[in-house]
């Protein structure tokens, strides 16, 4: 691929742009500089720098966040700022999109990509991918309020009652709170506060620890990402 098509393609800006900076100097190739916005590169493992940041080449985007409190999932926020602002202007220039949504106080692991294709699969409810959840509860949770939320519970507007995969009550936690860990299979608007009130508790704080085989990288810091290097990982059948 040419080497201002490459850069085009990782969201460096328009065709014209990406010519201007690789004839003013700006992009290096394992450390040098190439002017050539023609040279043929090849793609597979290739690292570039722009104005001195390494950008590894990703046919797709797809990236793990760790979201932290206080962003919205949206495009457009109405509140609070958009998840999308901490991200940098190539990806946002790619129109990576947030795999569903976490709520504006929902902290932990939320996807991105460019993918339309993956997105579709990895929201499908057809897949049934588990989502695991670690919620802070007001109250302490009682074994027939985990009972309940295995065996189904059904919220309001939603005469289908939804269950948790799995329910394990993990005990206070250091912030005061009643440990709760859910693995949801499905994604509804709001599932785990709506069916944590349903069963007459409420949540305080949540957390997205795991989306299908990915788990949160300990090292990720809230606000941070980072590239995934196996999408296919995250629903690879079991
Ligand atoms: N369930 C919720 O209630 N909120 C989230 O952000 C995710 C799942």
């Amino acid at each position: 691929m040419k080497l201002a098509q490459v850069l085009f393609s990782q969201g460096f800006g328009a065709r014209r742009e990406c010519e201007g900076l690789i004839v003013s100097g700006h992009v290096t190739l394992g450390g040098q500089v190439v002017d050539d916005p023609f040279m043929e590169v090849e793609t597979q493992g290739l690292v570039f720098a722009v104005r001195g940041e390494q950008w590894p080449y990703h046919a797709k985007a797809v990236i793990v966040m760790n979201k932290p409190a206080g962003y919205e999932c949206s495009q457009k926020p109405r509140h609070h700022e958009s998840v999308y602002s901490l991200l940098p202007a190539p990806l946002r220039r790619r129109d990576v999109q947030t795999v569903g949504r976490l709520d504006e106080d929902t902290t932990g692991l939320l996807l991105f990509t460019d993918d339309g294709a993956l997105i579709h699969r990895w929201t499908s409810p057809k897949r049934h991918l588990p989502k695991v959840y670690e919620v802070g509860c007001k109250h302490p949770v009682s074994d027939g309020q985990a009972g309940q939320l295995a065996a189904g519970v059904t919220l309001l507007d939603d005469p289908v009652p939804v269950r948790a995969a799995a329910v394990e009550v993990t005990g206070e936690r250091p912030d005061g709170l009643h440990g709760l860990r859910l693995v949801l299979t499905e994604g509804k608007y709001h599932q785990v506060k709506r069916m944590v009130a349903a069963v007459g508790n409420r949540v305080e704080a949540l957390h997205r620890s795991a989306f299908g085989g990915l788990t949160l990288p300990a090292d990720l810091a809230p606000g941070q990402w980072r590239w995934i290097a196996d999408p296919a990982a995250i629903a690879a059948p079991s």
